[in-house]
């Protein structure tokens, strides 16, 4: 089993990245102990879990040298609060490790025009201005297959929003090693979580939660202090019905929907048990509710995130030190792409 998984540092790592992807990279780590005790000594090797920013995908937003920087180590320091051990899981950035790019460049001769033609994401965030999108952008999707493909990874644990990415992964893989006749790429299978796929903006029920909406109360990020995720809480918006009696109900009601998802998701339940719990009440009743639920579980992750935020060398020596381990890992791939290609070095 090879777990690997990125995130954008842009932003703050908002609630929609915690439960949708991060929750299940920390679970994963764990059951890597357990595979790791019980594997040979063949596979053991091989066996790990690799995480990492994706500071090379950040090209695709402007910012500044000064804010890029600060934004890898920021998000560097809210993995690690939110549970990624770096002794355990290889945790860097990707412009550490140049073998992603080069790989990608290498794919870029497999990967079609017509597949990225299809990407959703990228359509979404082009808009109408398709002329004026950066070539990063259009290609990305290449960039995060080669990610992926590198390692050889198995597992993907993404929220919902990039399950198309994952299947380009595995097409632009089948062809590469079938153009070439090798069986050198693995397809990887993406891990999406059941009850929290896509969390919705707390502004429009209908649209993911996202870093880059306008509206900051449209998120909950992991810096906001306990008063403004009660805050943020209170004023999301909702529909004046009471909550349901089972999960049936919701249907039609995106915000109800999506407010009794997350409070289920924290405690572990179905959204089924929450409605009956709360069947009835208004959301009046419910939102102080689900506001203490999410003070409570990202209180602790917020305070060693401030607390390891300040200490910028031990964070560039963990993102270093996972750097050379999985620039060693991607070697043997990039070496054997280069060579079924017949590019001498
Ligand atoms: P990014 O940075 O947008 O998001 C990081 C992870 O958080 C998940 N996510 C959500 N899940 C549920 N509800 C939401 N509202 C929500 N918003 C974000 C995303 O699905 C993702 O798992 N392209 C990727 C980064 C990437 C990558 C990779 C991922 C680059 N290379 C290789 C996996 C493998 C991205 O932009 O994620």
């Amino acid at each position: 089993m090879r777990v690997l998984s990125g995130i954008q540092p842009t932003g703050n790592l908002h609630l929609g990245n915690y439960l949708g992807a991060i929750r299940n990279w920390v679970r994963m780590q764990d059951e890597m102990d357990t595979v790791v005790a019980n594997a040979d000594s063949a596979t053991n090797g091989r066996s790990q879990c690799f995480f990492f920013l994706a500071d090379m995908h950040s090209i695709t937003v402007h910012e500044g040298r000064e804010q890029r920087i600060r934004n890898v180590r920021d998000m560097a320091a809210a993995l690690v609060a939110a549970g990624i051990d770096p002794d355990r899981s290889v945790l860097f950035n990707q412009a550490r490790v140049p073998a992603h790019a080069e790989l990608c460049w290498l794919l870029n001769g497999t990967a079609r025009i017509g597949w990225l033609n299809r990407m959703t994401q990228f359509k979404d965030k082009v808009g109408k201005d398709r002329e004026g999108a950066s070539i990063g952008l259009f290609v990305y999707p290449v960039l995060q297959a080669a990610d992926i493909l590198v390692y050889n990874a198995t597992h993907v644990p993404v929220g919902e929003d990039q399950k198309q990415h994952l299947e380009l992964a595995r097409d632009i893989a089948t062809k590469f090693n079938t153009d070439f006749g090798v069986e050198l790429f693995t397809l990887p299978d993406p891990i999406i979580p059941k009850e929290s796929a896509r969390i919705m903006s707390f502004r429009d029920g209908t649209a993911k939660m996202s870093k880059s909406d306008p509206s900051d109360m449209s998120r909950i990020n992991l810096t906001d202090d306990d008063d403004a995720i009660m805050q943020k809480v209170k004023k999301a918006k909702t529909d004046p019905e009471p909550l349901p009696e089972t999960a049936e109900g919701l249907a039609g009601r995106p915000e109800a929907n999506n407010l009794v998802g997350i409070y289920a998701t924290l405690e572990g339940r179905t959204a089924d048990a929450v409605c009956a719990e709360f069947a009835g009440k208004g959301f009046g009743a419910f939102k102080p509710a689900l506001g203490e639920l999410l003070v409570e579980t990202l209180r602790p992750i917020r305070s060693r995130f401030m607390e390891l935020r300040t200490d910028d060398a031990a964070l560039d020596a963990i993102l270093e030190k996972g750097a050379a381990k999985a620039s060693a890992a991607a070697e043997p791939t990039l070496r054997a792409a280069y060579d079924a290609m017949g590019l001498m070095r």
